[in-house]
């Protein structure tokens, strides 16, 4: 190649020259969506067009799956027909329960989910029908069997027999049963349900984008979504619902919220459950998961201080940050309030998300593969562009 054609000049930074990029790909355009879309301004949130706020007061989270899988509201018969296919695939085949008794009880559930889901690739047994409507079949699968692996995990490291879907329930109220072996009160398994619908899909964040990635390049839906499992696993994505309870298990009280939150503010610590790469405003999730941690506390005396704490430092965070750097709560914040509520442990926090998230996460998949192209952006190299090999004996 000559010097001329080469590309070296163009991506090589010069000594001292600060070449401009958008770290962590912010503000970048990746790709056409029609699924959802966050005005980060107005703090807004819609799936398809429609706000956040009609499908958690109005819809289910199997209604909402079909809306964003299919782009229209189910009719009664489609609805009914769609909620069959999620309650028959929940049932996991014995092949991944047995190797479940396998796993080690100390594993993070995320890891086992993480790992479940391969494990249902390995089982496929049609691999080579990449056909859409395969990928659909495929995808309410993964859909349905989320729920249960993350149930039957934590049954397994707690020594205790797997509960078995119930088939009369809706999907929300069927996880925490299988979880518990118990039916949940109303509350509980209303909560869990707008908890699902909110945390469904949320455009192009690290986890989607880690599916979209390992899917362009025609790889399977399977190791896609183990890739977004793995994403959302970090505490700067879906773990910092966790991080928030052991903050407020930390400060230990309302009376000492204020100086412990100054403090860490003071000492440039990021208090968890608050500030979004695109929310600069009030994310109308927390809005509605706070309505939710209000009414468990009306019911839990115990989770009165908690929600006095939270609130507190929601005030001094915005009085603080909110109109200077747009920091305001984030979903996070008030999600592990109303799991603990639940008395679900902090380590399946993320989990849960995971299985709402399984949703956007197919339906993101599903719309990459209609017009697909293989993500390969380039990098500055700043590494050296004269250097040559070195023989042993010179090192
Ligand atoms: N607490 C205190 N300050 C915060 C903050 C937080 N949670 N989040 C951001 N900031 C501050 C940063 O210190 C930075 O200040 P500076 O300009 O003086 O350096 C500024 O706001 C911008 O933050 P930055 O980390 O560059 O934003 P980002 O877009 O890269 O990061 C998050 C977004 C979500 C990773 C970040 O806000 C965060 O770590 N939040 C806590 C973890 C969390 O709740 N994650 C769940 C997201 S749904």
């Amino acid at each position: 190649m000559t010097q001329e054609k080469s590309e070296v000049s163009k991506f090589a930074a010069e000594a001292g020259r600060k070449v401009e990029y958008a770290k962590g790909l912010e503000g970048v355009i990746l790709t056409e969506s029609s699924l959802s879309f966050v005005d980060g301004l107005a703090g807004k949130l819609i799936y398809r067009g429609v706000p956040i706020q009609e499908l958690a007061e109005y819809s289910t989270f199997e209604e909402t799956t079909y809306f964003l899988m299919f782009g229209e509201f189910p009719k009664k018969d489609e609805l009914e027909k769609f909620d069959q296919k999620l309650k028959q695939n929940r049932i996991l085949p014995p092949e991944l329960l047995n190797m479940i008794k396998m796993f080690p009880k100390t594993a993070h559930p995320m890891e086992a989910l993480r790992t479940g889901v391969s494990i249902l690739g390995m089982l496929d047994t049609n691999k080579e029908d990449i056909s859409r409507e395969t990928n659909i079949e495929r995808a309410i699968q993964l859909i349905a069997k989320f729920a249960t692996i993350v149930a039957a995990f934590n049954r397994h490291r707690n020594g205790k027999d797997f509960v078995a879907p119930n088939l009369n329930f809706n999907h929300a109220k069927n996880f925490l049963y299988m979880l518990r072996g118990k039916e949940p009160s109303e509350l509980e398994a209303k909560a869990m349900d707008v908890g699902f619908i909110l945390h469904a899909d949320h455009e192009m964040n690290a986890s989607t984008l880690s599916c979209r990635v390992v899917v362009s390049s025609l790889s399977d839906i399977y190791s896609a979504v183990t890739a977004g499992v793995g994403s959302l696993k970090g505490p700067l994505h879906g773990g910092a619902n966790e991080e928030v309870m052991k903050m407020l298990g930390e400060i230990g009280g309302v009376d000492k919220t204020e100086a412990w939150i100054k403090d860490a503010l003071s000492n440039k610590k990021k208090i968890s459950g608050f500030g979004h790469r695109v929310y600069k405003y009030y994310d109308p999730r927390a809005a509605i998961l706070k309505s939710y941690a209000e009414k468990f506390a009306e019911v839990r005396k115990d989770m009165k201080e908690w929600l006095e704490m939270a609130k507190l430092i929601e005030k001094i965070m915005i009085e603080t940050l909110g109109e200077a750097k747009g920091i305001y709560p984030n979903v996070d914040f008030y999600s592990g309030l109303i799991y603990s509520a639940m008395d679900i442990p902090m380590d399946l926090f993320t989990p849960i998300f995971a299985i709402s998230r399984i949703t956007g996460w197919t339906c993101q998949i599903l719309e990459q593969l209609v017009d697909n192209r293989i993500y390969r952006p380039r990098a500055i190299y700043i590494g050296s562009i004269d250097a040559h090999y070195v023989p042993m004996d010179k090192r």
